[in-house]
């Protein structure tokens, strides 16, 4: 029954020379042996002699006619298919056997030298193929897996004697081994494949045979696979049950996901997605996962070695064997830069498996850090994440694991920026003070910042974080204002200093909060005191600055200062509604204080459209912070103000910081700005935001427990809650899919008064491809939470 694949392959043995037959003797033959008469248009065929039939009376067919070569039986393998299918999954559009006017599914003809060949005739399949029209979105990926998988499903229980024929791009008779197909493979394609064919022999072969094996299509590629429309993004029928062979059930998926990958941008993601789909239908078990990533590369390399070996031994070789090789060859190269046990974590999530364990010296990290840094610190996720490498918006941890990073904004401009490391190596091998010191980096770096502020705002005080930036902020705004009261907002994080700790609410219980600070709500239109669709809703929670001074002016205070983020990252990514800032800033300074933006959060064109988020609204802060994202990694920050403020307090106060400033972290602080300039990371921003606003909003729709997806260009607040509806927080499910995400190779965080608003705020230069994969990943944790 098995027949072996011929060892030292040789051209003529892969049969791909289809039939020649005038179409007049074709037309001869349909009306008689079909009674059908219509104009024949050639197809194309690796093995097969194609044509469609196009009746004058408007029905469509297609004609073949097998090569002599073919086995009798390999045809009637595929006509036995069609016939089961018809049987077991009659809603699944592949084509239909016409009888011929004798009833027979098959019928022969000669040719001139009295060969007999089998000839077939289809019903056509009417659609697009995937691989022309409009190019294929995420959808289309999952859509074409689910259809394979109910074809693998119908397929199910069918049997033939010739289902082990022989063919050529069967990927289990794995001919890249073979000597006369790499005899014919190009040195470029050798040297990839090198280390993969090692493998494969002594790792991947041999267990094969213990898959779980059926008859599949094993061909669900662009070109076989139909759309109702060009424009289309949903599969609705197969055609070309050619390379239909017995082998594993994951084979199907593999050469999917290998064939698609060229279609897709070369996304793995886009695997993941297939996977997700295929296995919902046809769930596959740990050793399919297992072998998954190789048969998908087996896939890949026979391709390529297939084209070579076509190209070297075929007279006149179609044009896309060299204009396809090249995309063949990047997918190559990506599939092989994919880390496997990386790749097969991901595998099992998408199947809702679990992730495998962290291995044991992570924990063992783990316990000498929580007997030396105490319990104070806390570590994100329930398995903590061991990072040793980042670069760009990826990271990596101690067991090769990547990661996409979805929420570390210190790496502004990506992690490990090459510009802002050589600029940071370079000074830092050069000379490193401090601001007592003439250097032309940090009167550099503070033209740069302060160009880019409102005119008002042109002088600069460097500092080393964000809490020096708001406690020196504070200190200017009472020294300038004669006033102690300070009003923040409720559930704020300013820092960790004395003084910006108390003005952090968020850090400890409302009533060990200090006589000289009051607070005012965040303006949180989905649970605060005025929701959406409130008229004034900025104006009215702005109105609470009125109380708040009266308060603090009870205890004996003055108003120094109301400090507010400019989007309110620790309430669960707030937008200022309009007015609202305004309003504050007015009620502040008719106070007597001043109006201090924080924008170490909402800086560096986090939201996109503006470089500082105070912009969105017309104010001028009287002091603005900045911190995080100004280094990219290194510490660094500003409190900028008017000459007028910088003025007063100097003349109570000289100011000297240490390292704030210093050469090294000005000239990291001008590479980053180099950075914001040269990459477009603005525009990148605003772009990526345009992919997760509405793909963020559909999720929404899927998932009632997003109740509310709030922020704009790269910062996001997802608000998890109990039933939709409803604004009872789920922290529990937000945990879940912070925790699913990460095993999914995502990193996201949690914020919010209650911990449930799942927030997204990766580096700037994460790009709407990365937006897209995030959104998968959402996707699927969300299904799994
Ligand atoms: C809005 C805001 N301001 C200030 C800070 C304090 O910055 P740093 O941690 O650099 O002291 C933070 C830190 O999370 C913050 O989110």
């Amino acid at each position: 029954m098995q027949q072996s694949a011929p060892a030292g392959l040789n051209a003529a043995d892969l049969n791909f020379n289809p039939p020649q037959f005038p179409q007049q003797a074709l037309a001869d033959a349909l009306l008689r042996h079909y009674g059908i008469s219509g104009s024949l248009h050639a197809l194309d065929g690796e093995r097969d002699q194609n044509h469609r039939v196009d009746c004058p009376d408007g029905r469509q067919f297609v004609f073949k006619v097998s090569s002599p070569g073919e086995a009798p039986g390999a045809v009637d393998f595929q006509i036995g298919a069609l016939q089961h299918l018809a049987g077991s999954a009659p809603e699944l559009a592949v084509p239909r056997l016409i009888p011929s006017l004798a009833g027979s599914t098959r019928e022969w003809i000669e040719d001139n030298a009295g060969v007999r060949h089998m000839i077939r005739l289809l019903s056509w399949l009417p659609g697009e193929p995937l691989s022309s029209g409009s190019a294929l979105e995420p959808s289309i990926f999952r859509s074409a897996a689910d259809f394979q998988a109910r074809l693998a499903q119908g397929l199910r229980g069918y049997f033939h004697p010739h289902a082990r024929h022989f063919v050529a791009w069967d990927i289990q008779r794995a001919l890249v081994l073979d000597p006369g197909v790499q005899a014919r493979v190009q040195p470029d394609a050798l040297a990839l494949a090198e280390g993969f064919l090692q493998r494969l022999e002594q790792e991947v072969l041999p267990r094969l045979p213990a898959l779980r094996a059926q008859v599949v299509h094993s061909d669900g590629h662009t070109g076989n696979l139909l759309r109702p429309t060009a424009a289309s993004q949903v599969v609705n029928g197969v055609i070309d049950f050619g390379d239909m062979v017995h082998a594993p059930l994951v084979q199907d998926l593999a050469v999917m996901i290998a064939s698609f990958l060229r279609y897709g941008g070369m996304r793995f993601e886009n695997a993941l997605a297939q996977l997700e789909s295929y296995n919902r239908v046809m769930p596959l078990d740990d050793a399919d996962l297992e072998l998954l990533h190789d048969m998908v590369l087996l896939r890949i390399v026979t391709a390529l070695f297939m084209y070579d070996f076509r190209a070297a031994t075929t007279e006149n070789p179609p044009a896309w064997i060299a204009e396809e090789r090249p995309d063949i060859v990047t997918a190559l190269q990506l599939w092989l830069a994919i880390d496997r046990a990386d790749a097969l974590a991901q595998y099992r999530m998408a199947c809702g498996r679990a992730a495998p364990r962290v291995s044991a010296p992570s924990k063992a990290l783990r316990a000498r850090r929580e007997k030396v840094l105490g319990p104070s610190y806390r570590l994100f996720y329930d398995e903590p994440v061991q990072l040793v490498r980042g670069e760009g918006v990826w990271l990596w941890d101690a067991e090769g694991r990547r990661y996409l990073d979805g929420y570390n904004n210190v790496a502004s401009v990506g992690h490990c920026h090459p510009h802002v490391v050589a600029a940071l190596a370079s000074q830092a091998a050069t000379l490193n003070t401090h601001t007592r010191y003439l250097h032309e980096n940090v009167v550099r770096y503070a033209e740069r910042l302060t160009a880019t502020m409102p005119a008002e705002l042109s002088v600069c005080l460097l500092v080393c974080t964000g809490t020096e930036a708001n406690d020196l902020a504070i200190r200017i705004a009472r020294t300038v204002s004669g006033h102690e009261g300070v009003i923040v907002s409720e559930e704020s994080y300013h820092g960790n200093s004395n003084v910006v700790g108390a003005a952090s609410t968020c850090m400890y219980p409302a009533a060990d909060q200090p006589a000289w600070l009051a607070t005012v709500e965040a303006p949180n239109g989905f649970r605060g005191s005025y929701r959406y669709g409130t008229p004034q809703l900025g104006e009215l929670y702005a109105a609470q600055l009125d109380g708040a001074i009266d308060k603090l002016r009870s205890r004996g205070h003055g108003t120094a200062t109301f400090m507010c983020d400019t989007i309110w990252d620790s309430n669960g990514t707030i937008l200022p509604p309009p007015g609202y800032l305004e309003r504050a800033a007015a009620a502040t300074r008719a106070a007597g204080g001043l109006f201090i933006a924080d924008e170490v959060q909402a800086g560096f064109y986090r939201t996109g459209e503006q470089l500082w988020s105070f912009n969105y609204a017309d104010v001028v802060p009287d002091i603005v912070t900045i911190g995080k994202p100004a280094g990219a990694g290194h510490p660094l920050g500003a409190v900028i103000t008017t000459p007028a403020i910088a003025a007063a307090f100097a003349k109570t106060y000289s100011y000297f910081n240490t390292f704030g400033g210093n050469p090294v972290s000005a000239a990291v602080g001008n590479a980053v700005l180099d950075v914001l300039e040269r990459e477009n990371v603005q525009q990148n921003v605003i772009a990526s935001g345009a992919v997760l606003e509405p793909g963020l909003h559909a999720l929404r729709a899927r998932f009632p427990f997003v109740a509310d997806v709030r922020g704009k260009g790269l910062f996001w607040g997802l608000e998890i809650v109990k039933t939709a509806g409803s604004i009872e927080p789920d922290i529990e499910r937000a945990d879940r899919i912070i925790n699913l995400l990460r095993e999914d190779g995502c990193l996201l965080g949690r914020t919010g008064a209650f911990n449930n608003v799942v927030k997204i705020r990766p580096p700037l230069v994460f790009a709407p491809e990365h937006a897209q994969i995030l959104l998968e990943k959402l996707g699927r944790a969300f299904a799994a939470s």
